[in-house]
């Protein structure tokens, strides 16, 4: 087993990405699950989670400890989510979700991991649930949708400490179909530099996801 270097808590094992599963023998979407040295791992699989494919093609400097705090836009069913909990034993992820029927799903993932805090939210809103939350390390924004830049600074600003960081998922067919990839990127990036955020890192998620690209940021005070 190799741990991974820019990231606390993720290893390769058998040449997979692979995380220590928080709630042993259950899988949240069918990943394989691995047993080593008494403790069991779930693999990340890259195709499923835009985190995965963005780790496996170099994002270096997100911040994920144990003990971080993480606001998470867009949880779904909880797949990356549930790996973001694995790696967070000591910490929180709260989970903002606006579709009844994926919260559904997710809660049953978060039933089974105490670290876990579903939110059936409208991430465009979030002064109705960011007052009632502690301030984060970390927010991850993954809603695929077209405001979804102004949706991630607006809870950016009002809940991210300030030496914070956020990571956005961007999908150009999301935006604006019409445009090719490379010009939405350069807009959305451009919006994000002049609302005063800082980019650290881009990461593209081909093979994994086709024209979908990673941006890090933070407050750029
Ligand atoms: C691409 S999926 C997220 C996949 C998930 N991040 C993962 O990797 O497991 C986008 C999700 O964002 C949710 N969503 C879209 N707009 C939202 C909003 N304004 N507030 C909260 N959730 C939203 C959708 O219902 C959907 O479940």
């Amino acid at each position: 087993m190799e741990k991974l270097n820019q990231l606390s808590e993720v290893y390769f094992l058998n040449h997979s990405l692979v995380t220590q599963n928080l709630n042993k023998g259950f899988k949240v979407y069918g990943e394989t699950l691995i047993d080593f040295e008494g403790k069991e791992y779930r693999v990340w699989d890259p195709r499923r989670s835009k985190l995965a494919a963005a780790v496996l093609n170099g994002l270096e400097s997100l911040e994920l400890n144990i003990d971080s705090k993480v606001l998470y836009l867009g949880a779904s069913t909880g797949t990356t989510a549930s790996h973001i909990s694995d790696i967070l034993s000591q910490g929180i992820i709260y989970c903002v979700e606006f579709s009844p029927r994926m919260m559904r799903e997710l809660l049953r993932v978060c039933e089974n991991r105490y670290n876990m805090m579903p939110l059936l939210e409208d991430a465009t809103k979030p002064q109705k649930y960011l007052n009632l939350l502690e301030k984060v390390d970390v927010v991850y924004a993954d809603v695929a949708q077209p405001q979804q830049s102004d949706l991630f600074m607006q809870n950016m600003r009002l809940s991210m400490k300030k030496e914070g960081k956020g990571l956005i998922m961007i999908k150009s067919r999301s935006i604006d179909v019409t445009k090719k990839p490379a010009k939405v990127f350069k807009e959305e990036e451009k919006k994000l530099k002049t609302s005063g955020f800082r980019v650290l890192e881009k990461i593209k998620l081909s093979p994994y996801e086709k024209d979908h690209l990673a941006l890090l940021v933070e407050f750029s005070f």
